[in-house]
């Protein structure tokens, strides 16, 4: 087979942030675009020769256009074999399992996780490396290093492959395969969870609305949840993956999925109540009556995952990000493991379970996840809900206050304001960094500053030091105030506000979120200056 060099130019800004490159549409369909960064990620890959490659994504729009780029260009460029989902199809958890399970060098996948879909919509490549988890920053910055100098792309002189057809076939020589998107990743979720007694859960009457969102945990909710499960047909809602996701955002919260959250809240709701996002690894969790948030379903799934037989010998620890609640650290010290505080993004918590370290990571922004794979994984945390709640047999309400009698409970909310003017945002930011040094001591009504700093990592197990990941304003043990700017944000800046106070198990377990947060809020204006540097009086989003 002839390989094709096509001369080319690099292009600007093909930096991968935290989850790839993410781009419009518009700017991927540029000739060129999309070859280029690939080529790139091809050319720091060491060993690719004979290798296998996962490819698959979320089934958005241009999906197929890059994975058929990307076959042809694997096939350029040596590898010996690609594995694709079919129809273009992996959820993030399932193509990090595939890279696991079949010992692939890497893996391509193709999503914009929960931004919106479409023509004008977003676009994204992510590489994941052999561990299944997203590359760590020395191989994205040889990868963006590459993309700046650039001048030449291999591919192979091949028509298009049908990506519905499971099979083998043949392009330039490599062998392509194309494999049932779920069928893997459903074993392996048998190997973790008593799927007989949630069955039999299901069975006994238990009923839940799972929301896919019109994207892609559809196959795989429907498989799972209804066929090898057995719960009703009409349990998975918006299961076909939708190339602009029926127009909506494809993110689990409770503006997005607010159809999801008014049924849970209304006299007709099932027991339990789910959704994910565009690719998968996102989870909500809402009770009949009672919203869950991560970061108290992270303590809650840390707490009863040994009742799941693939945690059964118990956890080796946990970790959370640093805005995240701290409500699994109380879990981790009852339990006596370890807890690792980490800084925003999922990347951070892959060598600790490399490591085996953790077991079980979670984060404020609706991620958790296990060692089982090296992405968040929503379809994972959805049946680990549904295996404690088929054992302890108990609503999720009840679930709840009994974990709150037990552990206490850390009322906790993030306040977002959008589309700041970058300039004002990181005015605010650098006027609270120098003023750290004199906050302690300050009062604002009843809560007085005891320390406040700059959060910095270091990775216990690399060495590495990550600084400047969140600014912290502690009020004695019980309660503190986090602000950092969004990584993710695509217009402006997003300015996060992390409001936490602790009561214990003897205190109050059974108030409104926001009334015992109300103190925070003011201090959080007073010592920052919200409304003085950004004119915005009241947050865009509370979650
Ligand atoms: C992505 C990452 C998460 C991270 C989140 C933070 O979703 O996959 O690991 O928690 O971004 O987003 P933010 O906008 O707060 O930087
Ligand atoms: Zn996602």
């Amino acid at each position: 087979m002839t390989i094709l060099t096509i001369a080319t130019t690099p292009f600007d800004g093909q930096k991968p942030g935290t989850s790839g490159l993410r781009k419009k549409v518009r700017v991927f369909q540029q000739p060129n675009y999309s070859e280029n960064f690939i080529q790139s990620v091809f050319d720091v890959v060491d060993d690719k020769d004979g290798a296998l490659l996962v490819i698959g994504g979320d089934g958005r729009y241009h999906n197929r256009t890059v994975i058929q780029q990307a076959i042809r260009m694997a096939a350029a460029n040596g590898f010996g074999k690609v594995m694709v989902g079919q129809g273009g199809i992996l959820s993030t958890p399932a193509a990090s399992h595939l890279i696991r399970h079949y010992k692939a060098i890497g893996g391509l996948v193709l999503s914009a996780s929960h931004n919106p879909g479409g023509p004008d919509e977003d676009f994204g490549i992510k590489y994941n490396v052999a561990n299944g988890g997203p590359a760590p920053e020395k191989v994205t910055e040889a990868i963006y290093a590459r993309t700046q100098t650039i001048d030449r792309w291999l591919t192979v002189d091949a028509a298009d492959i049908d990506l519905d057809a499971i099979g083998t076939v043949s392009v330039g020589g490599m062998t392509v395969e194309i494999v049932d998107s779920v069928a893997d990743y459903a074993a392996l979720m048998e190997t973790l969870f008593d799927f007989d007694a949630i069955g039999a859960m299901a069975a006994g009457g238990f009923t839940m609305a799972f929301d896919a969102m019109s994207a892609v945990t559809g196959p795989y909710a429907h498989e799972i949840f209804e066929r090898r499960l057995g719960f009703a047909a009409g349990t998975v809602r918006n299961g076909t993956p939708l190339e602009d996701f029926g127009h909506h955002h494809p993110d689990p919260n409770l503006v997005h999925a607010k159809a999801l959250y008014d049924l849970m809240m209304g006299a007709d709701a099932p027991d339990f109540g789910a959704a994910s996002d565009g690719d998968g690894d996102r989870n909500l969790i809402i009770g009949k009556g009672r919203f869950v948030t991560p970061s108290d379903s992270l303590a809650m799934l840390a707490a009863n995952a040994h009742l799941a037989k693939g945690y059964a010998g118990g956890l080796k620890g946990i970790a959370r990000s640093m805005p995240t609640s701290a409500a699994a650290d109380r879990v981790a010290q009852a339990l006596g493991l370890p807890c690792y505080e980490t800084p925003t993004g999922w990347k951070f918590f892959g060598n600790l379970l490399d490591a085996g370290l953790v077991t079980i990571c979670g984060e404020e922004s609706a991620g958790t996840g296990s060692d089982h794979v090296r992405e968040k994984d929503g379809v994972w945390a959805v049946l680990l809900w549904l295996n404690i709640l088929a054992v302890r047999r108990i609503p999720v309400d009840a679930l709840a206050r009994d974990h709150w009698a037990q552990f206490g409970r850390n009322y906790y909310a993030r306040h977002d304001y959008e589309g700041i003017e970058t300039d004002r945002a990181n005015a605010l930011m650098a006027e609270l960094t120098a003023s750290l040094p004199s906050l302690p001591g300050r009062s604002v009504g009843p809560l007085t500053v005891a320390a406040a700093d700059s959060f910095a990592y270091a990775d216990p197990v690399d060495g590495s030091i990550s600084a400047n990941q969140g600014l912290r304003v502690m009020f004695g043990d019980d309660a503190w105030i986090v602000f950092r700017l969004s990584g993710t944000g695509t217009e402006g800046a997003t300015l996060r506000v992390y409001l936490e106070t602790v009561q214990g198990p003897d205190g109050v377990l059974d108030a409104e979120t926001p009334a015992m947060l109300a103190d925070l809020v003011t201090a959080a204006d007073a010592i920052a200056g919200i409304a003085r540097h950004t004119g915005r009086t009241a947050p865009d989003v509370v979650t």
